[in-house]
């Protein structure tokens, strides 16, 4: 654990220059960090992750400096650097400019309560398999669907809690259960 004076002097300088900076605390106890939480804070200007060690921070710098903690997880590190890089990187890909546009994570696991569809590549047989036809239809429309579908899928099987905060909409289940329709007519054939 580092000197309580050292940890807050070092902060309460930044944060007097730069009063909207927030300061967050890496810590088990703290809330654990989902993409919601990833989004609320790319929308700060500064941010300060501060990392303990040992038994972590005195609570007195705490109760005075920090605006809240976040955990990376329900499990013990052994400092809080690696869980700041976590922070760090799932804030950075969401600044404009990082990746080549919105579109490539408004559609990725964890935004908007879905986990991602099945993603295929070049070349477009690969060890005598196909990608699903519709993909290769060109028709932007039902290849949306598809996707939208699949997503909702996914987040069936793997992860249902999700659900509850994202209901899924009318048209994911009519996309879902037209899609099954189409698999279960085509296995009769
Ligand atoms: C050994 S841990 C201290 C654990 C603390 N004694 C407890 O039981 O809650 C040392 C530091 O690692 C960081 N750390 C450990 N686990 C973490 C997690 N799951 N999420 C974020 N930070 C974590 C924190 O900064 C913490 O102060």
């Amino acid at each position: 654990m580092t000197a309580p004076a050292a940890d807050q002097q070092a902060i309460t300088r930044w944060r007097s220059d730069h009063p909207e900076c927030r300061t967050f605390y890496l810590s088990p106890r703290g809330e654990t960090l989902t993409q919601a939480g990833v989004i609320q804070l790319a929308e700060y200007d500064h941010l300060i992750l501060l990392c303990g060690h040992y038994e972590g921070v005195d609570q007195r710098v705490l109760d005075l400096i920090i605006d809240g903690e976040l955990s990376i997880g329900d499990y013990v590190l052994t400092g809080g650097e690696i869980a700041a890089c976590v922070v760090m990187d799932a804030v950075f890909r969401l600044l404009p400019g990082v990746l080549p546009n919105q579109d490539a994570y408004e559609k990725e696991s964890h935004m908007a309560g879905r986990l991602e569809q099945a993603q295929y590549t070049r070349p477009v047989s690969w060890m005598g398999i196909e990608p699903p036809d519709v993909l290769l239809s060109g028709h932007e429309a039902k290849i949306e669907q598809w996707q939208a579908s699949r997503r909702l899928a996914e987040t069936l099987r793997r992860r249902p809690d999700l659900l509850k905060d994202f209901p899924p909409e009318h048209d994911e289940w009519r996309g879902m259960l037209e899609i099954w329709t189409d698999a279960d007519d085509a296995s009769e054939h």
